[in-house]
């Protein structure tokens, strides 16, 4: 049964092999594969030079794919770490008929090898995991050591939007970008979540059903 599912899992990833991008696994260890970098030629990929942005932990692609359709002039690039996961992404985007995105199935520890400085217009980070307690604060998506790498492939003036339900990992982001030398604006999305233009994620979604808070910033990058 489990070997079937995979088969039909490679089937499916065939299928939408011309938008799915897929890390390499010559070298395990991310702190080493990153320092061999293989940088994608994101204005090839696109066929334009189109400003960039990135969503990590993209999940089923709801927000990529809803933000991708209503800006054609901006392209997408959504990372996503499982790959039964992006796959459905892909799928969505398929159904979308987008042109402007494409997906990326890889850790946020091996982004640095794939994308060169200066590359991100802004970055994404909806619902991430909050490994809540000290011993995993190492695997937050907003840890020191991907901060560093944020702050590289991210553009002067770039911009990091996060969105989380936990509390306590939205105080300690917004913690890391202070540190990180970002301006940090925290937006009311009580206020704004029923505006037409406003895109919701699956888990907001999920969220707003089970009337929980959500809490929302900009982080904007000062540095260059
Ligand atoms: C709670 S889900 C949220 C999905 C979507 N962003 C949403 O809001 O509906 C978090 C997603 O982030 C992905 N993820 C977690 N850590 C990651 C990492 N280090 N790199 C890439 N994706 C990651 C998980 O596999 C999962 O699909």
């Amino acid at each position: 049964m489990r070997i079937r599912r995979k088969k039909h899992l490679e089937e499916r990833k065939d299928a939408v092999g011309d938008i799915l991008l897929t890390a390499d696994f010559d070298i395990k260890n991310a702190l080493e594969a990153i320092k061999d970098k293989r940088y994608y030629n994101l204005a090839l990929i696109f066929g334009n030079d189109n400003p960039i942005c990135m969503e990590i932990g993209c999940g089923k692609g709801l927000f990529v794919c809803e933000t991708a359709k209503r800006n054609p002039s901006v392209n997408y690039v959504a990372v996503e770490l499982l790959d039964n996961i992006i796959v459905m992404a892909c799928e969505r985007c398929r159904r979308y008929q987008l042109e402007n995105v494409r997906f990326f199935n890889c850790g946020a520890d091996y982004l640095p090898r794939y994308i060169a400085d200066n590359t991100l217009s802004k970055l994404y980070l909806n619902f991430s995991p909050p490994f809540p307690g000290d011993r995993y604060e190492n695997r937050r998506l907003t840890c020191d050591r991907l901060m560093e790498y944020y702050n590289k492939m991210l553009k002067h003036d770039g911009e990091i939007h996060l969105k989380t339900d936990d509390k306590g990992f939205f105080d300690y982001s917004y913690d890391q970008m202070i540190k990180h030398g970002y301006l940090v604006k925290i937006e009311d999305v009580q206020e704004t979540h029923t505006n037409e233009d406003y895109v919701k994620t699956e888990y907001e979604i999920k969220f707003n059903n089970e009337n929980k808070p959500i809490y929302k910033f900009i982080a904007k990058k000062l540095s260059n």
